[in-house]
């Protein structure tokens, strides 16, 4: 087990970045791959991080809480002018409630793997990896719920509406696993891509965000490889009415889940009493943001491009969202 506690500058590059062992892999040894590397490079959230060490204490009003005016709402002139322990305050409670969103994302995947896994036959490479995906979110979840228990705040999580979605997408794991994958990616790439920023960023995190960053983001890496490759093994075998559904639901799926990623919860806004004006300063009308957001979905934009699922069709459904990218010249 992986125990390093310096930062690991490798983190920061994706495992499918990194050269591989042959260029001639196939689909089934790359998954073989990954779960090897589940076996030799993994974390458990208890023994793998200090929770009680005193550098890893959470004190909500530690200005290393403070977002900053590089953050879509550390910028604006309504942040600024809190006090410093209500600006480090909200800082943590984002944090928290963007882990409580990640959990709750992370359970309906672990629900959605076992399901796929149920009907794969013997032998099926995807059965093992999946077993070390479901474990591997399993102790990020554990860590996840141990931040937000940490941090004193009671995050609701998951509004209705999104809880009985979060059903749906379950089910389509088993009768339409590319939709289901391209659901994961459209959870796991924004939130890889803003820890991947972040940790690149030199900014001064909090030992304790950055340890749990440093972990998610090393077995992350694999969940977004096979995500990739699954989707480009069989999506170029799917039928026209399947793919056509594909490429409208799959825009869909990732706007809702940039948002629920990028952006404050309801419970965070009325609590600090944050004005409507400062959130459509901030999110809805800021062009920042929509750039943040568009970079945080570009691979998988670029997976769809590749996939031939960004057509004349489904592009307007990407641009009526706000999530196309003119200049990707998809
Ligand atoms: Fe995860
Ligand atoms: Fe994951």
């Amino acid at each position: 087990m992986e125990t390093a506690t310096a930062f690991d500058a490798s983190v920061v590059v994706p495992e499918e970045e990194r050269a591989l062992p042959s260029r001639r892999e196939t689909y089934a040894e790359l998954v073989r791959r990954l779960s090897h590397q589940s076996v030799v490079k993994h974390f458990d959230a208890y023994a793998d991080i200090d929770w009680d060490g005193d550098e890893f204490r959470i004190d909500p009003t530690d200005p290393r809480w403070d977002l900053g005016p590089e953050e879509t709402l550390g910028a604006t002139a309504w942040y600024r002018a809190q006090p410093p322990e209500i600006r480090a305050r909200i800082g943590v409670h984002l944090v928290a409630s963007f882990m409580k969103t990640g959990l709750q994302f992370e359970s309906v995947l672990k629900r959605g793997l076992l399901d796929f896994a149920f009907d794969l036959p013997n032998g099926a490479p995807e059965f093992r990896y999946v077993y070390h995906e479901i474990i591997e979110e399993a102790q990020h979840s554990l860590m996840f719920q141990e931040f937000v228990n940490r941090t004193g705040f009671d995050i609701p999580g998951l509004g209705g509406l999104d809880r009985f979605l979060s059903r749906t997408v379950i089910r389509f794991a088993r009768i339409f696993p590319e939709l289901f994958f391209f659901f994961v990616l459209g959870g796991e790439d924004p939130i890889d891509h803003v820890q991947r920023t972040a940790l690149r960023s030199g900014r001064d995190i909090h030992p304790l965000l950055r340890r749990i960053m440093q972990i998610h983001v090393t077995e992350e890496a694999r969940h977004l490889c096979f995500a990739r490759h699954y989707l480009r093994q069989k999506v170029p075998h799917l039928g026209s009415v399947r793919r056509l559904a594909l490429s409208v639901m799959t825009p869909v799926v990732l706007a809702i889940m940039a948002q629920l990623m990028m952006q404050p919860s309801r419970q965070i806004i009325r609590q600090y009493r944050i004005p409507a004006a400062v959130i459509d300063e901030a999110y809805r009308l800021n062009p920042r943001h929509r750039e943040k957001t568009l970079a945080a979905l570009a691979k998988v934009r670029d997976l769809c491009g590749e996939l031939g699922l960004l057509t004349p069709v489904s592009t307007p459904v990407w641009q009526v969202l706000g999530i196309w990218n003119a200049s990707s010249g998809a």
